[in-house]
């Protein structure tokens, strides 16, 4: 008798839970269909929302929700950087400078937005703040859902030197170090051994059109092939986000063109969300997305 009804128990717990997953697999397919015929993710390819769909199922991107506002971009997609209402006031002696007096933006993965503005507008600042190389005087930033004002120093290290890329204006490459060297140096850092960094750096290279130069040091290179030298080392450790402070400064117009179709190229096919800091509109028609600042304030955002 108690056999029976036990196994009258299994049976129902068995058919409850086969519903509820029939019912959260359709509920998910409706979703998905419903904004894709909405447009919400129109502008991705197939595959992009394939991709996006894996990384939130086995949760490597830890984003609040697929956010649709719609409003700039158009590049719809997981939030995987955001400063919330954000201030940085410099003191120096009695005196304060506000570099950032509030800025609040989000940038979804595989994003390409440019940030441009009047020298002294804030754009270095906002930069640092966001790749956790300063502290904001007040407000937040998250990357990846991770609000990195908790983070403790080893934390911030780990996160800037795996999550994070970056890449300057004038390389910052180490002189008697080979492209390769440099290449590996961030890979060093994060324990990589040997064997794999050195085969991941020459891969990079390749990718960036530098095989040849591999064995060459920073003086032995052009500006434009440096500079794809330091874009090489951003990437090393595979990190979800690139900032670039102004990377075409020092470059002519051509190797520009080719840097920047490089970031495009990592946002489309690896999904790496890029914020690239910049004086120059005429690469910006490569971005998604353009943030104004000014005084250190948002004063406008426009699709690229
Ligand atoms: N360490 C500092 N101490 C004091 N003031 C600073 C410091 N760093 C920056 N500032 C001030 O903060 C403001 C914003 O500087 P920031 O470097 O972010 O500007 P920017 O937009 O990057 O300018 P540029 O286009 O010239 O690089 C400027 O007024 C600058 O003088
Ligand atoms: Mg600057």
């Amino acid at each position: 008798m108690i056999n029976v009804k036990k196994r009258k128990f299994r049976r129902k717990v068995y058919i409850s839970s086969l519903i509820s997953s029939v019912i959260s697999l359709v509920i998910l397919c409706l979703g998905i269909t419903l904004r894709v015929k909405k447009g919400c993710l129109g502008p991705l390819k197939s595959f992009r929302i394939y991709q996006m769909v894996m990384q939130s199922a086995v949760g490597e991107n830890l984003s609040k929700s697929v956010k649709c506002d719609g409003n700039v971009g158009g590049n719809e997609g997981l939030i995987v950087l955001e400063t919330l209402d954000l201030w940085k006031i410099y003191r120096v002696g009695k005196i304060e400078y506000p570099a950032l007096r509030g800025v609040s933006i989000k940038v979804r993965r595989g994003e390409f937005v440019a940030v441009v503005g009047p020298s002294g507008s804030g754009k270095t600042t906002l930069l640092n703040l966001i790749g956790a190389l300063d502290r904001p005087t007040k407000g937040e930033v998250y990357v990846d859902r991770v609000r990195i004002s908790r983070l403790s120093g080893g934390e911030l290290s780990e996160l800037r030197n795996r999550k994070i890329g970056f890449v300057f204006q004038s390389y910052n490459l180490i002189p008697y170090m080979t492209a390769l060297q440099n290449v590996e140096l961030p890979m060093i850092a994060s324990g990589v051994p040997p064997r794999i960094r050195k085969e991941k750096a020459s891969s990079l290279l390749e990718d960036l059109g530098l095989g040849d130069k591999a064995h060459k040091r920073p003086s032995e290179l052009s500006a434009g092939e440096q500079q794809r030298v330091s874009i090489a080392r951003a990437m090393a450790n595979g990190p979800s986000i690139i900032l670039a402070d102004e990377p075409t400064g020092n470059l002519d117009s051509k190797s520009a063109q080719v840097a920047v179709e490089i970031f495009r190229n990592f946002c489309d096919s690896r999904l790496i969300t890029t914020v690239m800091v910049t004086h120059n509109m005429e690469i910006t028609r490569f971005c998604d997305r353009i943030v104004y600042l000014r005084d250190g304030q948002v004063e406008r955002e426009v699709s690229a």
